[in-house]
């Protein structure tokens, strides 16, 4: 069982406080013929550096320094023996290759539980949106929120669905889009989105997904007067604002960093021309 907690570790500064450490694979499963979903035991990790649903770690893939990456949290919790942590991925490169191997009892270095997380109030209404590997940490934001949320889930076509069962016994409605009509509406997210923008009153959208799916999901809730939350993906190094490989450009021309000021950002925030 997968239950979210509030930090109970701080920082001198105040901000809960990233862990390293060697987790245990506990779980691998195959999500998709594309994709993995693997539980790891991961020590305190939750317990000192939980923010909210949508923050990522930084997974090291094999035995280069240089092959982190960053994953978003699918789900935690707090469990005995250790704290618990759901990641859901697909191989895309050497790296995730590597990590799909990985089997019950093996190790895995973490750093995390890094960047911001949604912004959400349990008792709150939202409407999830998510495209592709955007859909895994949009789980959590179902948890987050018990019954109080509504999801449309894009894929490119019905063999890369992900979690969809997992989004239904969770979300009052679960919309699906995929581009070649294989699985639910054919067509993109904003089609089910905005039918469910016109019927129900949400306190916000909340979003993950590729760059094009958000700047449009963006544009939409803007349309309906709903505040909107997007999760950029960006390439990362270091995973917490050392290295600038991740800065984006804001609306008022600053940058700020995805690692570090994000994943999420305000969709007013964000230079969506930039
Ligand atoms: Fe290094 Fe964000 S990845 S600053």
């Amino acid at each position: 069982m997968f239950l979210f907690l509030n930090p109970t570790k701080m920082s001198e500064s105040g901000d809960p406080m990233p862990v390293q450490t060697i987790a245990t694979v506990a779980e691998m499963i195959h999500v998709s013929p594309f994709a993995w979903s693997m539980t790891l035991e991961a020590g305190d990790m939750v317990r000192s550096s939980f923010r909210g649903p949508g923050q990522f770690v930084h997974v090291k893939c094999g035995h280069s320094r240089l092959l982190r990456r960053p994953i978003s949290v699918c789900a935690c919790s707090s469990d005995e023996p250790g704290d618990l942590l759901r990641l859901v991925f697909e191989v895309r490169g050497e790296g995730t290759a590597w990590l799909a191997r990985r089997r019950p009892n093996d190790k895995v270095d973490l750093l995390g539980l890094l960047g911001n997380g949604f912004s959400m109030d349990p008792k709150g209404r939202y409407l999830l949106v998510g495209g592709g590997i955007g859909v895994p940490p949009l789980l959590g934001c179902a948890q987050y929120a018990p019954h109080g949320c509504d999801a449309v889930l894009g894929f490119r076509d019905g063999a890369h669905a992900l979690l969809t069962d997992e989004f239904q016994a969770r979300c009052s409605h679960v919309a699906l889009a995929t581009e070649d009509g294989s699985l639910g509406e054919k067509g993109f997210v904003t089609g089910p989105m905005a039918a469910l923008l016109e019927q129900n009153r949400y306190d916000a959208v909340l979003c993950c997904g590729p760059g094009p799916m958000l700047k449009a999901a963006a544009g939409l809730a803007a349309r309906y007067g709903v505040p909107c939350q997007v999760s950029l993906e960006e390439r990362m190094a270091c995973g917490v604002g050392a290295c600038l490989g991740c800065a984006v450009p804001m609306a008022d021309g600053a940058m700020k960093h995805v690692c570090k000021d994000g994943p999420v950002f305000d969709a007013g925030e964000v230079g969506w021309n930039g």
